[in-house]
């Protein structure tokens, strides 16, 4: 029987990393919901969409597509209206913005029912801020992941640099904790532990010991 895995948690504390490699494992599809407010806040940014603008909004949103392929590396990557745009939505642009974007309650909602059809047969894992309490209520394995503000700040700067995008240490800080705020504060869906969930600490966890952790859960789900 396969079942669904809702992981929500705080921004950088490795939801991305240990979902996309649970999923390998369980040979179920990765879902990162993130990237689809990232996508949304790109188009918004790129054609200059006022989203405070009633009309502009729905018109944005009706021509906005979104959906992920796997490139010849099997690699996860996002696509825009045709375009793959992996890399242009996780500039510091789109990270400054995108908690915003995601407080406008049109834009949830067409994202929400894009992931609930996406999870309908299960199979899923799938990655966010309010999976387990709104996108799928009913999945079978919930998790909430957190870990301690430098632990994130590090882990997201290095990943950055890696990816040639240089901002110091304190810029990173103040986006993730930016971020946070807006995420667990905003009044449509906000960021919080669902009641079923289980809570997963990575403070002082390698991203082995995380999928490991988990998969160990899924699979006495899945039996
Ligand atoms: O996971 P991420 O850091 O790429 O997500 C970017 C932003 O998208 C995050 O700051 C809040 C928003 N988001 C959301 O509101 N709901 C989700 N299910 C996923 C992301």
């Amino acid at each position: 029987m396969k079942i669904n895995i809702a992981i929500d948690g705080y921004s950088s504390c490795g939801k991305s990393s240990t979902s996309k490699k649970l999923a390998k494992k369980l040979h179920y599809k990765y879902i990162d919901t993130g990237a689809m407010y990232r996508a949304v806040t790109y188009y918004f940014l790129q054609h200059k969409i006022d989203w405070k603008n009633e009309n502009q909004l729905t018109d944005a949103l009706n021509h906005i597509h979104i959906n992920f392929q796997l490139n010849e590396w099997k690699e996860n990557r996002t696509v825009l209206n045709g375009e793959d745009v992996e890399e242009a939505i996780r500039t510091m642009e789109v990270s400054k913005k995108v908690s915003e974007v995601s407080t406008v309650s049109a834009v949830r909602k067409m994202l929400v029912e894009q992931q609930q059809k996406i999870a309908i047969d299960k199979g899923v894992v799938m990655d966010g801020r309010d999976i387990g309490t709104v996108v799928l209520p009913n999945a079978e394995l919930k998790i909430f992941m957190t870990a301690g503000i430098e632990v994130r700040t590090k882990r997201r700067w290095l990943e950055l640099q890696a990816n040639g995008i240089d901002l110091t240490y304190e810029e990173v800080k103040n986006n993730l904790e930016h971020r946070d705020l807006i995420d667990s504060t905003r009044l449509d869906s906000p960021l919080k532990q669902a009641s079923d969930a289980l809570l997963l600490d990575t403070s002082e966890m390698r991203l082995e010991e995380q999928i490991e952790w988990i998969y160990s859960k899924a699979l006495s789900k899945i039996n």
